[in-house]
């Protein structure tokens, strides 16, 4: 057995060494759901509804759906969709605290080895870039008065180093819904300022890369549709309110922010709050993290 760890590490590290490729989230297609009910692979599933398993939220969409175009190769695809769906049964319950009933979460947090913390030092140091493109999922659309933060780094203090968020940010009270923006993508820095948005068209695949240098704590995003190369859209700007040094967990998926607070919890968003009966989901490829300077 730890031989042939040792020759798997050995390999991927060649592997990583050669494309500049951190950490590769990209399904192939002989990877299986089931590995998510075991947070085997390069995705941590912790995160979801208590009562239902991993594969009950996620799943890998197999030939049945086509990934961004972005990373084929030679023309034909080489990984899976993934699809990830909250629904009123996604209420997580941390470790030791109480249940999160103002939020619905299903997300996959980036891991190697089956250690998130492990990747987080390797791909948080220098300048990195966070490929993860997303799509529509027809079936089960969005309610755009809620709040869905569907990528972001999250160091253990809970800011995110940068967030996308969809639909309406939650006020309190509640301001008219859904927000003007609430069909947008916002790319959010670490102070919340919105670096770059662009409406969620229908039927395409929305390509992100986002280029986050450690030490000089800047953001830099890059953006296409389908198989377009992402070109740059926004300048280098500071995310200066970032803690030097800190690191912080690589989730994508759909924690849900609901915006009817009961009158007596109102600012506990976090631990109050209904859930409706609907199902929402969010289709994603194309996530991975290579070195800076070879995005594209
Ligand atoms: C999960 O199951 C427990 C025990 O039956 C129950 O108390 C809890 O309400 C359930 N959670 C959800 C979100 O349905
Ligand atoms: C995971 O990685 C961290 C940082 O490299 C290390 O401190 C920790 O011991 C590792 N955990 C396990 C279970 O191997
Ligand atoms: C969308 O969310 C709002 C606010 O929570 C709610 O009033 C509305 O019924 C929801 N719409 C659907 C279609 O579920
Ligand atoms: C980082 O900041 C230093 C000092 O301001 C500057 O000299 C250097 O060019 C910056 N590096 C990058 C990659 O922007
Ligand atoms: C969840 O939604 C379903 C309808 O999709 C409904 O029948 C059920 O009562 C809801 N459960 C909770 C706990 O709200």
């Amino acid at each position: 057995m730890g031989r042939i760890s040792n020759f798997l590490s050995i390999f991927s590290y060649v592997v990583s060494v050669t494309s500049g490729t951190i950490y590769d989230g990209r399904v192939p297609y002989s990877a299986s759901s089931a590995a998510l009910d075991t947070s085997t692979g390069p995705f941590l599933t912790a995160v979801k509804g208590q009562n239902e398993s991993a594969s009950y939220y996620s799943e890998f969409l197999g030939h049945s759906a086509l990934p961004t175009s972005l990373w084929n190769e030679r023309g034909r695809p080489s990984e899976q969709v993934i699809s990830i769906k909250i629904d009123n049964t996604s209420v997580f319950v941390p470790g030791g605290g109480p249940p999160q009933y103002g939020f619905r979460r299903t997300e996959l947090i980036a891991q190697k080895n089956g250690n998130s913390t492990a990747v987080d030092e390797e791909m948080e140091i220098g300048t990195t870039v966070f490929h993860f493109s997303i799509k529509a999922d027809p079936e089960r659309p969005l309610n755009y008065s809620h709040e869905y933060q569907i990528v972001f780094i999250e160091p253990s203090d809970g800011t995110h180093v940068f967030g996308i968020q969809l639909g309406s940010p939650f006020t309190n009270p509640t301001s008219q819904l859904p927000a003007k923006n609430a069909h947008s993508f916002k790319v959010l820095d670490h102070a919340l300022n919105v670096r770059f948005t662009t409406p969620f068209v229908p039927l395409v695949w929305h390509n992100f890369a986002i280029a986050v240098d450690w030490q000089n704590r800047t953001l830099t995003v890059s953006y296409s549709i389908e198989g377009f190369p992402t070109r740059v859209v926004t300048p280098t700007v500071g995310n200066p309110t970032v803690t030097a040094g800190t690191v912080g967990d690589f989730h994508f998926g759909l924690p849900l922010v609901n915006p009817q607070d009961s009158t007596v919890d109102q600012g506990d968003v976090v631990h109050h709050g209904i859930q409706e009966g609907t199902t929402e989901g969010l289709f994603y490829s194309g996530v991975f993290v290579d070195k800076g300077g070879q995005s594209s």
